[in-house]
């Protein structure tokens, strides 16, 4: 009996610590794997690095615009591509005879739910020769709010041979078989490289770009539009991206007084076929396209993924600029600032206005009353992204970090989102005096009554309200 009771205790105890032995076995083999992972990035970033890369298409000027996908009756759209050398957002890397020097990204619009298991890339190059590559990854990005159509994010990895210099495709098109003419006749759009080669491997430049929602239902209202762009400079932005669906004559006309002092790039945003059955005229690839072209094309470090009714309000430092320079340690891939309203409909108090300006009423200045209550972040919160730290974005937040990088939520006293919104949500909300906004004013004033000059002499100057 004592015996038999023995041998059990020994087979449990032999039991346990085989377990045990199993266990440290296998957290040891995960713990190789994951090294031997790690070093392999490292050597292939190394690898990455030493080789030459040639632009393929040295006299693309950057100017997408929506395109048909093979059977036009589908309304299947393809915008824009970029080559993303960043290898750890890839997941089968190569390092034998090929090496993975980064990927594709591609944006189309498709439907929601696309029949086909599987798309590729077909890479085209300089000499028209081309072949396909299976798409990594392709999905609808967030935010379709129960639409048909949605903005599509597809990446497909690019491997090339160990030789120097390397050979890049020149342009790109999607190809799937529920759509068989994109096979037949491909709709290749041109694949956006750093405008300077020699900076794809470079730090990013420390700049603020802002991405503007697409301008449309014939946007008109010029003054605003002046504001926005001079509250941002003052802010330290140097450059933005609009895209444009329709507009009145004025507001194109200041667009392009930015576009021709460099200032600004203009889009076509012609998602006219899609504005019924698309979340708000396909904004979701819009603020992805502009997050990648501002790394890709322009590197720069910071993304302010706004719209023209939305001011990104730091409370403690002098400037966004400033902002970031002091609370920014490099793996944030985005700063998240949480809404108050000001309305439209509140009385104008232009009490700071100097007596000389013309433009006298300006949004920022007027309305000095915002909602007490700040929304949580993630609820119609705006985001100044780090580019490099960015996979897919979102309108309100970032949906997908690059690894290694984490958003981070502003804390309300240190900035906060002003929105100048038009209709109130609720108009009973309870209001508070908020002047930080008018430290601006004394430049801003100037700034936005040089540019209106400039824009409309014929005016004397005056940017039309509407
Ligand atoms: C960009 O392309 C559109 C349509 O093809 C054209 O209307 C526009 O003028 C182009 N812009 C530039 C700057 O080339
Ligand atoms: C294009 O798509 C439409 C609608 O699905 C279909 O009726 C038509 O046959 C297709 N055309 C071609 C050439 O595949
Ligand atoms: C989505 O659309 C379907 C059909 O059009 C409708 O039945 C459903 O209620 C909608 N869902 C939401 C959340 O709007
Ligand atoms: C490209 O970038 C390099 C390194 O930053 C710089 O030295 C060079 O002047 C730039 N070339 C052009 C054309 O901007
Ligand atoms: C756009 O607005 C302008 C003036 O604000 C008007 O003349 C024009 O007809 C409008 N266009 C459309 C398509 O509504
Ligand atoms: C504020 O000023 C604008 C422009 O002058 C005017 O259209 C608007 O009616 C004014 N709002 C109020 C509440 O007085």
């Amino acid at each position: 009996m004592l015996a038999a009771q023995e041998n059990r205790f020994q087979y449990v105890y032999f039991t346990l610590s085989g377990l045990v032995a199993c266990i440290m076995l296998i957290l040891f083999y995960i713990s190789m794997r994951t090294t031997i992972n790690e070093r392999l990035r490292d050597d292939l970033k190394q690898m990455q690095r030493q080789l030459l890369y040639p632009k393929p298409n040295p006299h693309w000027n950057y100017n997408n615009s929506w395109r048909r996908i093979g059977n036009a009756s589908l309304r299947h759209e393809i915008y824009s591509a970029y080559f993303d050398a960043r290898t750890d957002i890839v997941g089968r890397v190569r390092l034998d005879e090929e090496i993975t020097i980064g990927s594709l990204r591609v944006f189309a619009i498709l439907p929601e739910r696309l029949r086909d298991s599987q798309i590729s890339c077909i890479v085209r190059f300089a000499d028209f020769s081309s072949y396909e590559i299976v798409a990594e990854e392709a999905g609808a990005m967030h935010d379709v709010h129960n639409n048909s159509f949605a903005a599509w994010s597809i990446m497909c990895p690019l491997h090339v041979a160990k030789s120097s210099p390397v050979q890049l495709p020149q342009a790109v098109a999607l190809s799937y078989g529920s759509n068989r003419l994109s096979q037949l006749s491909p709709s290749y759009v041109q694949i956006s490289y750093p405008r300077n080669m020699s900076e794809l491997f470079a730090k990013s430049r420390a700049t603020i770009s802002v991405c503007v929602g697409p301008i449309q239902e014939n946007y008109s209202n010029v003054l605003r539009l002046v504001e926005f762009v001079e509250m941002y400079r003052l802010q330290g932005a140097t450059h933005f991206y609009f895209y444009y669906v329709e507009a009145s004559e004025e507001v194109r006309r200041v667009l392009e007084h930015y576009r021709l002092q460099g200032l600004a790039d203009v889009f076509e945003w012609n998602v006219q076929s899609h504005l019924q059955d698309l979340h708000y005229a396909g904004i979701v690839a819009q603020f992805n396209d502009c997050v990648y072209r501002a790394n890709v094309v322009d590197n720069y470090r910071y993304a302010a993924v706004v719209d023209l009714d939305e001011v990104l309000m730091p409370l403690k430092h002098n400037s966004l600029a400033d902002y970031l320079r002091q609370c920014d340690e490099g793996r944030t891939s985005g700063f998240v600032f949480r809404n108050v309203f000001f309305y439209r409909k509140d009385s104008n108090d232009t009490f700071n206005a100097p007596a000389h300006v013309m433009n006298r009423v300006l949004y920022t200045q007027s309305k000095v009353r915002r909602t007490l209550e700040v929304l949580p972040a993630y609820i119609r919160s705006k985001v100044v992204v780090n580019t490099r730290g960015i996979v897919e974005m979102g309108n309100h937040q970032v949906y997908r970090s690059a690894p290694g990088y984490v958003d981070h939520i502003v804390h309300q006293t240190v900035g906060l989102l002003f929105h100048y919104r038009d209709k109130c949500i609720n108009c009973k909300m309870v209001l508070i005096v908020d002047y930080t906004a008018r430290r601006f004013g004394s430049l801003l004033f100037d700034r936005v009554d040089a540019t209106c000059l400039e824009v409309f002499m014929e005016r004397h100057g005056i940017c039309q309200l509407a």
